[in-house]
């Protein structure tokens, strides 16, 4: 959305067809009408893509034609008046734009201006920076006291937000040091990382509020509100990438010559700079970095839309000047959209393990985030009542990070005639079931249980998942054939499959057969966690049957906790604790579990911890009793090397004891204050498992 130079006009320039003429007008008021939307309601409704190519296509006329370009065109303006609620505050360096760069030939073709604007013919160093997809900030800091905060507005004056950054951790309210300039004036971006985001959204939607379309708009949200309190329970941070206005340089700083240096005269001042910045030389360094971080992008925890070249050297930046609203000697490098426009081409629900019944979204192929997307999810009935949704719109699809891809909103203006209305089922769609509400959930659950061949198969493509039994090769579509021909209907059934049942099935060969039946029988050996991660118990996930685990150290112990025992578990709250009491409550699902352990399923007695450097660390474990493979000393050497802190007597700080033959006091000790003993078989075991002999 950057401002761009007016062309140079010595020749007559050419004039615009009248269908040029209109097709601009139209695309100004399309432009100015988003611009409203974006930057003073809040509430997009289209993606930035969409607004970028508008944009581009306005300022593609305007160059060709300039005759097209007027005082009012949003090509000449950058950003919104500010919202009258807020006091306006003017900026003494007005806060520029960036061009952006949509292709490594656009890349290429401004690292060639520049080159030929400083006749220069070495590759340039440039600072790369992730282009982090939140709100640009203005902070003012007089004898190192942050006294003003303020948006960046149209550029030339911005919105006075000093109370709402005060809240927000990573500002500094004083800079770290006693050496800063009399005024300094400090830039960056105020965001939301994802993870705060959907959590932000999450309660939003069990409260039946309105949710936020992303991060950004979040932030911006949360920026804006009048209560700074609002603003200081939302989950949101900044990272610097400049300074403005500084007065009184200290005598004793030296000045950075470089941008580099800027930046990490801001860190030592206590800002947050985002740790992907580099510095890279030519264009072959920015196209590397650029490659790296776009391969990077899902995995960060925040959203960011490109990356920010921009020449190290202040002096040449001196010399490269401005154009317009947006400095020559940066440029944003943009990745792929997050967000695009598509069309719901139908809903269809789908049934989970537990029974939820979720709208799907099959949509016209988009791509989105970087990848083609044709599903999206609709989360529930309240989301989808929320969004309006009909079959036929044209909605927004998100895809950020490694979270589903989702409909975010409707673009209603783009509403069909034709457009109908979606219901949501009352029947389960797999069993007939009725669909049920749970008091207090968003969610609406077949009631159909493992009759429900859905819910059947989810369980079943869960317990063989890999983190799980890790069944190699047991994948969804393999589970699917085998639940419909009825060869299995439970996971324990899985371990009575044989060889002919699964040749006989499609595209199966005699080999691929033979591999399953092998990494089922391998799959028996397994760990404690694993086996209480893989019976599927509602809100057990991965983390918590670890803890369960390493907390109980048996299956049997787990069973008969009460639900009070159970939350001495860290992480344990009531609702877990309630879900997995009941799981071993259900007659079904002891009878299922006996019947795994019948078919030969089994752990160690020790469960194994994952930390490879010091699995006992943080433990305190007694030695008791004759062992006889090893002396007392080499067990506690032994012990030592695992991590543990090995104590003389057993107290309730103690985590675990091992007793040889003949143990006394410290045996009895340990079983009265209910501390877990371990014999010295399943000591050497646990030593093996760790690599000890
Ligand atoms: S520098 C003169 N660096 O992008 C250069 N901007 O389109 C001014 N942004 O308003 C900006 N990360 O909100 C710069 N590392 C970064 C950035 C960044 C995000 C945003 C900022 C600015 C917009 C420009």
């Amino acid at each position: 959305m950057a401002g761009r130079a007016p062309a140079d006009n010595a020749e007559l320039p050419p004039a615009p067809s009248s269908e040029l003429a209109s097709e601009a007008a139209q695309l100004r008021e399309q432009l100015n009408q988003h611009n409203y939307r974006y930057y003073v309601l809040d509430q997009p409704s289209i993606p930035d893509a969409e607004y970028d190519r508008l944009m581009r296509r306005l300022q593609s006329l305007e160059e060709s034609f300039p005759a097209l370009r007027t005082p009012d065109s949003p090509t000449q303006r950058v950003g919104a008046t500010p919202l009258s609620s807020f006091e306006s505050v003017t900026h003494e360096v007005p806060m520029l734009s960036l061009d952006n760069a949509f292709s490594d030939e656009e890349l290429e073709a401004f690292q060639q201006r520049i080159c030929d604007r400083l006749k220069h013919h070495e590759p340039l160093s440039y600072v790369c920076e992730p282009k982090l997809d939140g709100v640009a900030v203005s902070l003012i800091y007089e004898d190192g006291v942050l006294v003003r905060g303020a948006t960046r507005g149209d550029g030339a004056s911005g919105e006075n937000i000093t109370e709402n950054v005060r809240t927000i951790g990573s500002i500094p309210l004083r800079l770290q040091g006693d050496d800063f300039p009399a005024r300094l004036e400090v830039r960056g971006e105020i965001y939301m990382p994802r993870a705060g985001f959907e959590r932000l959204n999450q309660a939003a939607r069990e409260a039946g509020e309105k949710i936020f379309v992303n991060p950004r708009n979040a932030a911006a949200g949360s920026l804006r509100q009048l209560d700074s309190r609002i603003t200081a329970s939302r989950p949101l941070e900044m990272a610097a990438y400049s300074t403005g206005l500084i007065e009184g340089w200290p005598e004793k700083l030296a000045q950075p010559d470089d941008h580099y240096g800027i930046l990490l005269q801001l860190k030592s001042w206590g800002f947050r700079v985002s740790e992907e910045v580099a510095v890279a030389t030519g264009l072959q360094g920015c196209l590397d970095y650029y490659a790296r971080l776009a391969t990077k992008r899902d995995s960060l925890p925040y959203d960011i839309d490109g990356i920010v070249f921009k020449v190290n050297d202040l002096s040449l930046q001196r010399r490269l000047g401005f154009v317009a609203r947006a400095p020559r000697w940066a440029i944003a490098r943009k990745f792929p959209a997050q967000e695009e426009m598509t069309r719901l081409l139908d809903v269809e629900f789908q049934v989970g393990r537990t029974g939820a019944v979720t709208p799907v979204a099959r949509l016209e192929p988009v791509f989105v985030g970087g990848v083609t997307v044709s599903n999206a999810t609709l989360h529930n009935q309240d989301e989808m009542r929320r969004l309006g949704v009909m079959k036929g719109d044209t909605v927004i699809v998100r895809r950020a990070g490694d979270v589903i891809p989702q409909v975010v909103s409707v673009v209603l203006d783009k509403r069909p005639a034709d457009a109908v209305d979606i219901s949501f089922p009352t029947e389960c769609p797999v069993c007939d079931a009725p669909v049920e509400k749970t008091e207090g959930e968003a969610v609406m659950r077949c009631s159909g249980g493992l009759v429900c061949p859905a819910q059947r198969k989810q369980a079943i493509k869960h317990f063989a998942s890999r983190k799980a039994m890790d069944i190699d090769g047991l994948g969804d579509k393999l589970v699917e054939q085998l639940v419909d021909k009825g060869l299995v209907n439970s996971v324990d059934g899985l371990y009575a499959l044989h060889l002919e049942q699964l040749t006989a099935l499609e595209r199966m060969a005699e080999k691929s057969a033979r591999n399953i039946l092998a990494a089922l029988e391998a799959s028996k050996k397994t760990t404690l966690s694993r086996f209480l991660y893989a019976l599927g118990i509602r809100e057990v996930g991965e983390a918590t049957a670890r803890a369960l685990a390493q907390h109980f150290l048996s299956l049997e112990a787990i069973r008969a906790a009460s639900e009070e025992e159970l939350q001495e578990v860290e992480d344990v709250g009531p609702v877990v604790a309630h879900f997995v009491a009941d799981f071993f409550r259900q007659p079904h699902n002891l009878e299922e579990v006996d019947k795994l352990i019948a078919a030969g399923v089994s752990w160690p007695a020790i469960e194994p911890v994952d930390s490879a450097d010091h699995p006992l660390s943080g433990e305190t474990w007694v030695l008791t009793g004759t062992l006889e493979s090893m002396s007392r000393a080499e067990g506690k050497e032994k012990l030592q090397l695992l991590g543990a802190r090995v104590a003389g007597s057993v107290s309730a700080k103690t985590s675990c004891v091992v007793a040889g033959s003949s143990a006394g006091s410290k045996l009895k000790k340990a079983e009265s204050l209910k501390i877990p003993v371990i014999d010295e078989a399943a000591f050497v075991r646990l030593l093996k498992q760790n690599g000890i002999e």
